[in-house]
């Protein structure tokens, strides 16, 4: 087994997507959500910080005598939920969006890069970003919010890796066609302004697939992009 892929969120959308297109022979794919999917499932509700020192455990313990030729952790679960202005939405749900969006990211990306420093292998970080890292949706204030730091957190991260350190990139899928676009069109004006808009992205078939955000996604460990790089694969 010479390549061991870690995915947050590969039970859905393109989470799943990137699990079932891994761009090399005979991976070990290791799942990272609450439900599991096809790939070998790590269980974790990454919205609570109590998980997350298990999730570290587990790259700490994989890669500790790891002879392989490449380490990825892609780290892609997110949510869009609660919808709405801050002041209005649940603060539960407001407090797990920030914990999933901003804290965990930085976190096991941090966990990440400890386990696997004394590697000589390739390694690679991948973040999952949005537009809405540069663009402030009124309604979506914490995932805004936890976008732009994932960004930043990418570009700061990148600038300390030396030249033969971990590669880390952020990537905007484009608007993709999953469960977390049904909720967004799902929302009422009141609660998102913009919401015309995603309906009319459907309407009009712009949506891309998971398949299609998986292929491009993958396609970025070739290319030989500046480390610390934030992409949008409708740019490239
Ligand atoms: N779809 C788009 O248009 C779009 C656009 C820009 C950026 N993105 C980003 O792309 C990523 C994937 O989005 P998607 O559209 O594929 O979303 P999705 O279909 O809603 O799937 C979300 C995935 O994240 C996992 N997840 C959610 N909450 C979790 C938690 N508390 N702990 C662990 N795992 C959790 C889910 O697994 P469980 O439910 O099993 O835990 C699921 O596998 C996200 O970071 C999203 O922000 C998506």
């Amino acid at each position: 087994m010479s390549t061991l892929v870690w995915i947050s969120g590969a039970s859905a959308g393109i989470g799943a997507a990137l699990a079932a297109a891994v761009p090399f022979v005979g991976p070990r794919v290791v799942d990272i959500s609450r439900s599991g999917g096809t790939a070998e499932h790590l269980r974790a509700d990454l919205a609570n910080p109590a998980d997350w020192g298990r999730v570290a455990r587990h790259f700490g313990d994989e890669l500790a005598a790891y002879d392989g030729e490449r380490v990825v952790f892609v780290h892609n679960a997110g949510t869009i939920t609660p919808i709405g202005p801050a002041a209005g939405v649940d603060p539960d749900a407001y407090e797990r969006a920030v914990l999933l969006n901003s804290a965990a990211p930085q976190v096991l990306g941090a966990a990440f890069l400890r386990a696997s420093a004394h590697l000589t292998c390739e390694r690679h970080l991948i973040m999952l970003s949005s537009g809405a890292a540069k663009t402030a949706y009124a309604g979506w204030s914490s995932y805004n919010a936890g976008k732009a730091a994932v960004e930043h957190w990418v570009r700061t991260v990148g600038q300390e890796q030396p030249a033969d350190g971990c590669r880390i990139i952020a990537v905007a899928p484009g608007v993709v066609d999953t469960a977390m676009q049904s909720e967004i069109r799902a929302t009422s004006e009141s609660d998102f302004p913009s919401v015309g808009r995603f309906h009319e992205l459907e309407r009009t078939g712009a949506l891309s697939t998971p398949e299609s955000a998986a292929a491009g996604i993958w396609s970025l460990l070739s290319r030989d992009l500046p480390n610390g790089s934030c992409v949008d694969l409708r740019n490239l």
